[in-house]
């Protein structure tokens, strides 16, 4: 069986970049699990689909086709055969993706392909989201729950997407989360043997660094 590390926690604290870092270092594939719930999101949106309406999220999700590809140095991510590496992170499909998440018909089928694709991959992979090891990856080797000072969250994602108000970005980053860790259909979660590294005051470099003397202790 592949070896699968599981990195889950909530938005903002820094999981793309130490996932991506990790999977890297242990030339490891990488799954970014959110990247498929805003591709479908993104696709839900071009269909002019209601996101607060279950229903109709649920009827319209069974005909999106996801494609994810898990190279950690060039993640990409295609819905109906279109790459939407880039729309997928604009405010639309930000604003709306934690609505369609909370869909338990998205959820089973985005797990179904994510466990496809953690059975595809022969030499390892990171997989990182907010239920790899709760649901997705219970078997993971090693189970990572990184977590970041929510002011410290904000200033860096302001940052990385250009925008001066921090203290909006909070509040968005907070919303979010509230959603994510609310829902009843495999909430946000910290796993019973989850490892809990906080990364406020660590650089990314200490923060991989730490997960990948984790892995190979
Ligand atoms: O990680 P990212 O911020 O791109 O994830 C976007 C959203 O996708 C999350 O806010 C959450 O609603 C959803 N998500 C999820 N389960 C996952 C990964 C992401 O519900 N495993």
């Amino acid at each position: 069986m592949t070896d699968v590390i599981a990195i889950d926690g909530p938005s903002g604290s820094g999981k793309s970049s130490t996932s991506r870092g990790v999977a890297s270092r242990l030339g490891y594939a990488y799954l970014d699990t959110g990247a498929m719930y805003r591709a479908m999101t993104w696709a839900l949106l071009q269909r002019g689909v209601d996101v607060h309406d279950s229903a109709a999220v649920a009827a319209a999700s069974s005909e999106v086709v996801l494609t994810s590809g898990t190279d950690p140095e060039k993640p990409t991510i295609a819905a109906d055969g279109v790459d939407v590496s880039d729309p997928i992170r604009g405010d639309a499909v930000t604003a709306a993706v934690s609505p369609v998440a909370t869909v338990p018909e998205v959820r089973s089928q985005l797990v179904a392909l994510q466990r496809a694709a953690i059975a595809q991959s022969t030499g390892g992979i990171v997989v990182e989201g907010r239920d790899i090891g709760t649901v997705v990856a219970p078997d993971a080797s090693l189970k990572i729950y990184l977590v970041a000072d929510p002011v410290a969250r904000a200033r860096r994602r302001a940052l990385e997407l250009g925008v001066e108000d921090a203290e909006a970005m909070r509040e968005a980053l907070a919303r979010r989360d509230a959603i994510d860790s609310n829902r009843a259909a495999s909430p946000l979660a910290q796993a019973d043997d989850a490892v809990v590294v906080d990364g406020t005051d660590l650089s990314l470099d200490e923060v991989i660094e730490r997960i990948v003397a984790l892995a190979r202790p």
